[in-house]
């Protein structure tokens, strides 16, 4: 079995949401409960630490240089140069013990992203839909930790996970008009094999997909319905990957100390690291958010 590397050391509560931005050549991830978002560059591995004053569950580039978020209160614009939010919507105002947890963008550049609890007691959970203007649509209801996002290549189909299920779905999916049907269960994860969190795609249609508390990354073939590999990290709970660098053939994997008994964190501590492994087949560039926002000129 391969071992992923380190690839930078830092003990983040809950990393997760990593993207790599090509422009700056650097990956960008979220600790949602220090509420911080961090870059790093691929060349020299200078950190870069953003402030973020809400838990970031996910987020993502944008067409008018700013990032967009998910968070514990909605939706925001984020500019990371000045360090000021502007509000989007909040979709779950009447739940404030709900937070946003994974999102991405889809091929027309519309914003998916998932609610769970804090503490996850039911399917309280949801996955909205923000579309370039501003409008939120509520797209799945009864999921208890909304996770994992992906969409093959020809985008008719959608892959999302309920972590707190167990469960990898799959929707077809309508590009053109950004909405999701007849889903199914792909696999079901037996709770000693561990909780699928985070994934992303490859170009050969594979998924990538964290192992919370399983400590690895497996790669999962959605037409077969099967585990085809397994990557080893050297810490339980494995968050989210994302591929980056120049050939996209670098996998990235964020971890968490969170959850983490003192026994654990001692033996695994690099625990809330980020890792990274290269894998034969490149992967699939995420979408960045077309906001139908005006571009500011100065
Ligand atoms: C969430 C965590 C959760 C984990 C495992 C992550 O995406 O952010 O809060 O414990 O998934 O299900
Ligand atoms: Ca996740």
């Amino acid at each position: 079995m391969k071992t992923a590397d380190l690839f930078f050391k830092m003990q983040a509560t809950l990393g997760e949401g990593p993207v790599f931005h090509s422009p700056t050549n650097s990956l960008f991830w979220t600790d949602i409960l220090e509420k911080r978002l961090y870059s790093c560059s691929l060349e020299n591995r200078f950190l870069e630490s953003f402030a973020a004053e809400r838990c970031i569950g996910a987020f993502a580039f944008c067409n008018n240089e700013k990032v967009v978020v998910a968070a514990d209160d909605g939706f925001f614009f984020y500019d990371l140069d000045s360090g000021i939010f502007q509000p989007i919507g909040d979709p779950e105002k009447e739940l404030p013990h709900n937070r946003f947890n994974d999102g991405k963008c889809d091929a027309m550049g519309r914003f998916w992203a998932g609610t769970m609890e804090f503490s996850p007691s039911g399917p309280n959970g949801s996955l909205y839909r923000l579309d370039g203007d501003g409008h939120i649509d509520k797209m799945e209801t009864g999921l208890t930790i909304a996770n994992g996002l992906a969409w093959n290549h020809d985008n008719t189909k959608m892959y999302h996970v309920d972590s707190g299920k167990n469960e990898l779905y799959s929707y077809d999916f309508d590009l053109e008009k950004g909405t999701i049907s007849n889903r199914e269960i792909i696999y079901t994860f037996e709770e000693s094999y561990g909780t699928p969190d985070g994934m992303a795609i490859d170009s050969a249609g594979h998924l990538f997909i964290a192992i919370w508390g399983g400590s690895k990354v497996i790669r999962f073939d959605p037409s077969a319905c099967r585990v085809r590999e397994e990557i080893a990290v050297p810490a339980p709970h494995v968050t989210s990957v994302t591929f980056g660098g120049n050939d996209f053939k670098t996998l990235f994997i964020t971890t968490a100390r969170d959850g983490l008994s003192n026994e654990q964190l001692s033996e695994f501590p690099l625990s809330g690291s980020i890792f990274k492994v290269e894998v034969e087949v490149a992967g699939c560039p995420l979408y960045q958010y077309q906001s139908s926002e005006r571009v500011d000129s100065h």
